[in-house]
């Protein structure tokens, strides 16, 4: 496909979302989030070529909420290697991304790290070797690296917010301290996990950030992690990027891919492309409800899959 189809392609999805008349209802559990217009949709695809196509509102930064349980854990791998998989599996849940049922009968170890308790997990290994700035700080430049882009920041407003309203994360990282599988107090894990899901950034961001899961863990000459690490991210994103709906990602749009409450989604097409689409309004499970949908057009117009 030449690059003049691509972007006509993702030219006709933005008009097609734009006057969509279901657009999924925005999350309100964390207030700042509920006053994002359900109006907003933006696209931005960049291809193993490192051409980049946008749409839509594409340049405006958004809150990448659990999209950063890819970037964490991404980290907590570099840090301890496998030994991550001791306290946290490699399972759909099949429940809800913030769901506490499964932790009692699986003595406080989450199916996977892309759930809330997993990345709550996640952020806890992370602080085995450092200070709760210490470990924002280094997400904030990592994903600034990634995309190659300073302006990368942390909204504390919403970070603040989540502290404030965040019961459900509390009592996760309560009950798996008690069995053992929190190591750090709870406000200081907690603390650094609200940061991360408060990291803001556009589709333009999101999508270079995704490079070096397209490219084998490599961005050009700069390798991120090694080509067995990145196809294992890919299979986690594919199985449990969007909890108890991601067999309908698979099935729909069948594509590793990472949401967020903030409407992002993050998908890589390997070896091909890196995706991020944005659309606030999500689906009964916390996905975006345009951004699946845009995402399903793409890969019907291209056969990105990889079925
Ligand atoms: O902890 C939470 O509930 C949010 N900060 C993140 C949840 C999220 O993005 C789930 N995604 N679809």
């Amino acid at each position: 496909m030449g690059i003049a189809d691509l972007s006509a392609i993702i030219t006709e999805i933005a008009e097609e979302m734009r006057f969509a008349e279901v657009r999924g209802k925005v999350a309100d559990y964390i207030p700042p989030l509920a006053s994002v217009p359900h109006t907003k949709f933006g696209i931005a695809v960049v291809m193993a070529d490192g051409s980049l196509h946008t749409a839509g509102d594409a340049e405006e930064p958004f809150s990448i909420q659990s999209i950063s349980k890819v970037f964490a854990l991404t980290l907590a791998l570099g840090a301890v290697g496998d030994q991550v998989w001791k306290r946290v599996g490699r399972e759909p849940s099949g429940s809800a991304f913030n769901s506490i049922v499964q932790l009692e009968t699986e003595q406080g170890i989450p199916r996977n790290p892309f759930i809330n308790a997993g990345a709550i997990v996640v952020c806890d290994v992370l602080l085995g070797r450092l200070e709760p700035r210490e470990a924002i700080g280094q997400l904030l430049r990592f994903v600034r690296e990634l995309a190659g882009d300073d302006s990368i920041a942390i909204d504390e407003t919403v970070a603040w917010a989540e502290q404030e309203t965040g019961f459900r994360n509390f009592a996760l990282a309560n009950y798996m301290r008690a069995f053992g599988n929190i190591h750090g107090p709870v406000e200081r894990v907690l603390g650094v996990y609200f940061h991360f899901c408060a990291l803001a950034m556009s589709c333009r961001q999101l999508a270079l950030a995704g490079r070096f899961l397209m490219d084998g863990g490599r961005v050009g000459a700069h390798r991120v992690v090694t080509e067995r690490r990145s196809r294992r991210i890919n299979a986690l994103m594919m199985s449990c990027g969007h909890y108890d709906n991601s067999g309908d990602f698979a099935f729909r749009i069948g594509l590793p891919g990472k949401s967020g409450v903030g409407g992002g989604i993050l998908a890589v097409a390997p070896g091909v492309a890196s995706i991020a689409v944005w659309s606030p309004g999500l689906n009964p499970s916390g996905n975006s409800h345009l951004g699946q949908l845009a995402l399903e057009r793409l890969v019907q117009k291209t056969g990105w899959s990889v079925f």
